[in-house]
């Protein structure tokens, strides 16, 4: 452990892919201890992020310490401070549960791979399952070996890709347990999801990245309390109405759909709101067809905080 600076510091990261400007300048900070979450649709650059903090990929500008040590410096120090669960589980499929540990165990030079292993199984619940080929596993099993294998060593540092995308609800839960242990005991953690409620559930503190920046950074309830809580989804008749309703609503930033002749507002849930809003289409003698509340998206709510965001620019 190098010094009580924060697990991972992230200051003005850039990547580029030939053209495609991918991160433009990033910067965030994970405490000692605390549980981390980048949340982004596909695309924005999760593992982009986590590929350049576990030192498989070089940033172009930037800094980025994990552990105290500078990524592009010091790489083989922030190796030992790791540990890494991709978004594809790195499981060789042919062994067991038991040999996959034993394996990495050996490459990691642990003293004892055979009672790490042991340990780690009992741990993640895999006893039983322990001596079968991970061909056998379920899918829930199989992420809950790969976050086990990560775990070989004890690193005080842990990236998780994705941990919980294409599970089950059930092993979704099994997972989060699994995390919020792991958390419990005192790692830090740097959780990577497309799901807001995965974020709020573990995290201590959430950054939303959006178009290469990080469109906010706070803990879970502040985050929340600038999402909008609902939508109305207007349906018209017609193009004629649709463009009235539109001038109407300018204000408010409506979606909009040519296509489907709908728009969309964000409201904050309130029964008061919405009436404004009828009243005000009403006034202006837009004929709405048909509505219908829908509850936000995490799509909603990144065009929410960032339209937030432009406006105190
Ligand atoms: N090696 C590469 N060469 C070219 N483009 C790449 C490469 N790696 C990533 N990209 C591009 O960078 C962008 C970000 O990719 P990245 O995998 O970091 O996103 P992500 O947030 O992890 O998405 P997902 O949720 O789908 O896993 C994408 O547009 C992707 O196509
Ligand atoms: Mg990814």
């Amino acid at each position: 452990m190098a010094d009580a600076g924060p697990a991972i510091e992230v200051k003005g990261l850039r990547k580029s892919f030939g053209n495609t400007v991918v991160l433009d300048g990033i910067d965030f900070s994970v405490a000692q201890g605390a549980v981390f979450s980048l949340l982004g649709p596909n695309g924005a650059g999760k593992t982009t992020v986590i590929n350049i903090l576990t030192t498989l990929l070089g940033a172009d500008g930037g800094v980025a310490t994990v552990n105290g040590f500078d990524v592009a410096k010091h790489g083989a120090e922030v190796r030992e401070s790791i540990s890494s669960t991709g978004q594809f589980a790195a499981v060789d499929h042919l062994l067991t549960g038991r040999e996959n540990l034993v394996l990495i165990g050996k490459l990691r030079h642990v003293t004892n791979p055979a009672r790490t292993a042991a340990a780690l199984l009992e741990q993640f619940d895999l006893i039983e399952a322990a001596n079968r080929r991970t061909l056998t596993y379920s899918g829930g099993m199989r992420r809950k070996l790969d976050i086990a294998l990560g775990l070989v060593g004890d690193p005080a540092i842990i990236f998780l890709d994705e941990p919980t995308t294409g599970l089950d609800p059930e092993s979704r839960n099994t997972t989060w347990d699994t995390i919020r242990s792991l958390a419990d005991s005192g790692k830090s953690i740097l959780l990577t999801t497309q799901y807001l409620e995965e974020a709020d559930r573990l995290a201590d503190r959430i950054a939303i990245l959006s178009h290469g920046r990080i469109a906010a950074e706070g803990t879970p309830q502040a985050l929340k309390s600038v999402l909008p809580h609902g939508q109305i989804e207007l349906h018209f008749a017609d193009v004629t109405q649709l463009a009235k309703a539109g001038q109407v609503l300018a204000d408010r930033h409506p979606g909009r759909s040519e296509i489907a002749l709908t728009l969309t507002v964000s409201t904050d849930g309130s029964v008061a709101q919405v009436n404004r809003l009828f009243s005000l289409l009403e006034t202006a003698r837009v004929e709405v067809a048909t509505f219908a509340q829908k509850s936000p998206t995490l799509d909603d709510a990144f065009l929410q905080i960032i339209n937030n965001h432009n406006g105190e620019a």
